[in-house]
């Protein structure tokens, strides 16, 4: 719910668990006030002077309040006017005006969130509409507030009102501040290949803490997550704040703990090498960020965004709904694969039954290794042993359907693509370009460029019978530079550059819902909510190993929801990691997800082979508590040798705990664990499976019945008895009798 009172000209925006309100006082900027558990409206504004101390600087207000800008929270912080913590918003017009103050001017609440022009974005109800002015310039601020989750959209807009152009420099989407307290940060970093790492860092320090990207996309390196917790807060408890953004390029998050005391928490794209030209009557929109605040610690947190990603922001009609078991066949063939030996792989795989046998890169153009083709999408007819519907028919013959890769974006230099249109990359004029796994960067900012690629895709889409498909990126940006462009507009390929990324996924995306598309960069280089605006889930990474996986699956689902994270099961050991793990362990990790496959059933090991389509059954039998169950994260793999998290269906009537310990460490005891959100006083039928040397698909290893109160206390003692990377499945139902 949204209200205004009129008397003390606070707005607060409240749901059943939080807060977030701020003041507008006349002729100054949106005071922040609070962003946290339910209050009451009776929230205050500041005191911010400390007038005649040397180096502060005091301004009056239209009321005649006099304040020290760099003293008061706000919303949105302008440059120059005497709050020198870092700006939300840059801007300079054309006579070299660089301070623009704005104030609140009028505000609307519009019963539909309306979409951002360009820009994916949440879908939501009542939002707030606030309209600040200053010299030449409005800015709108909008705040979608959800009903059912503690979670706050908001987004930010700049139009140029006067009479010549403006240059937009940097335009954060959100701004507020923390109390004066202790905190720590929680973010991810990584590699291709080792994504989602979770770091924790003390914010005891004055000065600037943030992730950021410079890569032109929302990389691997930082993922654009970054929440703010109490010092004391755990999995479990303690307020966090976190911070996200529904943007796919570059970004910045910083938390600046200033000289006050106070935690200034803002971001949005990244700024460093960017400039906006903005004609008169133009707008820039800046992308929304996905603000959220939980007092169950970060398993609370995590919970807020899934429901808001999964429930506002995934395609409804596939966000809930049972994902197809993928097979793919990269980490099996890689390039090397022929019409015969894909007929035989596409024969063994449909014995198995998953629902969709996936084609990996190498299918079209010259493209038996990452050197050459891409941009070419022409299927090789000599390599598919014929045309691709016939392959496609082959596939739907087994009952399974077809699925095929692309990356769009990228060319490489030797293609028929690039012979072609030289000038159709982003490159600097004066410089070779830099390749990245040999390609090039098709450049978007061009609407030729788009209309080819969107008419190459749609080509093979329209034409042959395919059912989901794979979205690659394998590379960074690093020329900011489109031949289209003048000089004046170059400091905005960048920026235009995702837009036209966003503007193709539209036009292939977008006129193809039967078709399930899955995100992927390089694994997971692009995991963000700008993307799962697009893809119902997204290939979070290479790393298939299932130690290595846990952590990367821990990380992400800090923000991203479980059924939107693409897991395979792949042969061990694989490329990426030597260690020899049990089938069912891969099998108990990957279910934690959208589960798929991926290797040449020519060789994997018969008993393995033989074990599939049971672990297939599972994944279908299980799937509703990966669509629908609330996640709490039990044990950290993160420095420690276990791994566990639990689903719990939100009525409590079913719980599912996957657990694994990594290496056998002989005579040292295990840790108890304390499953949580279960209901106290129902009983519950405990089932452990487990992995067993010997055995391929896991085995029911105990049952027991016990109520919620004493599982949640007296907790579980798992047997990890069984050697190197053993897993547990414990599957709790509710008995109809209680307790
Ligand atoms: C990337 C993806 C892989 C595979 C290859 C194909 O690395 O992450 O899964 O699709 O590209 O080239």
């Amino acid at each position: 719910m949204i209200t205004f009172d009129a008397e003390s000209r606070i707005f607060y925006l409240e749901n059943e668990q939080i807060t977030y309100a701020f003041a507008v006082p006349e002729g100054r900027s949106p005071e922040h006030l609070f962003f946290g558990p339910r209050c009451g409206r009776d929230l205050t504004t500041g005191s911010y002077s400390q007038n005649g101390l040397a180096h502060q600087i005091i301004r009056k207000d239209a009321s005649g309040f006099a304040y020290n800008p760099t003293r008061v929270p706000q919303e949105i912080h302008t440059a120059l006017g005497g709050d020198f913590g870092e700006p939300t918003v840059l801007l300079g017009d054309s006579a070299g005006n660089r301070r623009f103050d704005l104030s609140f001017s009028a505000f609307r609440i519009l019963p539909v969130k309306p979409a951002l022009p360009g820009l994916p974005s949440l879908r939501g109800g009542e939002t707030l509409e606030l309209i600040l002015t200053g010299r030449g310039v409005t800015v709108t601020l909008l705040y979608t507030l959800f009903e059912d989750c503690g979670v706050l959209a908001r987004s930010l807009s700049v139009r140029n009102t006067g009479e010549a152009p403006l240059s937009v420099r940097k335009a954060f989407s959100f701004a507020f501040s923390l109390p004066v307290g202790s905190y720590k940060a929680v973010s991810l970093w990584g590699a291709a290949g080792s994504e989602g790492q979770l770091q924790n860092q003390p914010l005891s320090s004055f000065g600037l803490f943030g992730v950021d990207s410079r890569r032109g996309f929302s990389s691997a390196i930082h993922n654009p997550f970054l929440a703010l917790a109490e010092e004391t807060a755990t999995e479990d408890r303690g307020m966090v704040w976190g911070a996200n953004l529904v943007w796919s390029g570059s970004f910045a998050l910083h938390a600046e703990r200033m000289t006050t005391g106070l935690v200034r928490f803002q971001g949005g794209f990244d700024a460093e090498d960017f400039a906006w030209k903005l004609e008169p009557g133009e707008s820039f929109q800046a992308p929304e960020a996905v603000l959220a605040f939980s007092e169950e610690g970060l398993s609370g947190l995590s919970r807020a965004y899934h429901t808001a990603y999964l429930d506002h922001l995934i395609d409804p009609a596939r966000a809930r709904k049972p994902r197809p078991v993928v097979f793919n066949n990269w980490e099996g063939t890689r390039f090397d694969f022929n019409g015969d030996g894909l007929r035989e792989m596409i024969r063994l795989t449909g014995d198995l039954s998953p629902d969709v046998f996936a084609l990996d890169d190498g299918w079209f153009g010259k493209r038996n290794d990452a050197f050459s083709g891409l941009g070419d999408w022409t299927p090789n007819e000599a390599k598919l042993g014929g045309p691709l519907s016939d392959l496609a028919a082959c596939v739907r013959k087994t009952g399974m359907r077809f699925g095929l890769w692309f990356e769009p974006e990228m060319v490489n230099a030797d293609s028929d693509l690039f012979r072609a249109h030289p000038d159709w990359v982003l490159r600097t004029p004066c410089d070779t370009p830099a390749e990245g796994r040999s390609q090039l960067v098709l450049d978007l900012t061009r609407p030729e460029v788009r209309d080819y690629v969107a008419a190459a895709v749609n080509r093979i889409l329209d034409n042959c019978p395919v059912d989901y498909v794979k979205w690659d990126c394998n590379r960074d940006l690093t020329e900011g530079y489109s031949s289209s462009l003048p000089a004046e507009r170059q400091q905005e390929v960048f920026y235009r550059q995702i837009l036209g990324l966003y503007n193709l996924l539209d036009r292939i995306v977008g006129t193809h819902p039967d078709i399930f598309f899955e995100g992927c960069s390089s694994g997971g280089s692009r995991t963000d909510p700008g993307m799962l605006a697009y893809f119902p889930q997204i290939w979070i990474s290479d790393q298939s190993d299932c130690a290595a996986r846990a952590k990367i699956q821990y990380g992400i689902s800090l923000f991203c929801p479980l059924p939107a994270q693409s897991c395979h099961v792949t042969a061990s050991p694989n490329r990426r990691a030597a260690h020899l793990t049990p089938i069912a362990s891969r099998a108990a990790i990957a279910g934690l997800g959208a589960a798929g496959f991926e290797f040449d059933p020519r060789r994997l090991p018969p008993e393995e082979l033989a074990a599939v389509p049971e672990l297939i059954r599972r994944f279908r039998e299980d799937e509703d508590l990966v669509l629908r169950g609330e996640l709490h994260r039990l044990l950290s793999p993160f420095g420690g040798n276990w791994f566990a998290e639990e689903l719990v269906l939100p009525d409590q009537s079913a719980a599912r705990i996957v657990a694994m310990k990594f290496l056998e460490n002989f005579n040292q005891p295990d840790p108890r664990i304390y499953p949580r959100g279960l209901s106290p006083d129902t009983r519950y039928r405990a089932e452990i499976f487990s992995s067993v040397p010997g055995k391929a698909a896991p085995q029911k290893t105990g049952e027991f019945l016990m109520s919620g109160r004493s599982l949640m206390h007296f907790g579980l003692r798992p047997d990890f008895s069984a050697g190197d990377f053993q897993s547990l499945i414990l599957t709790l139902r509710a008995e109809k009798d209680a307790v």
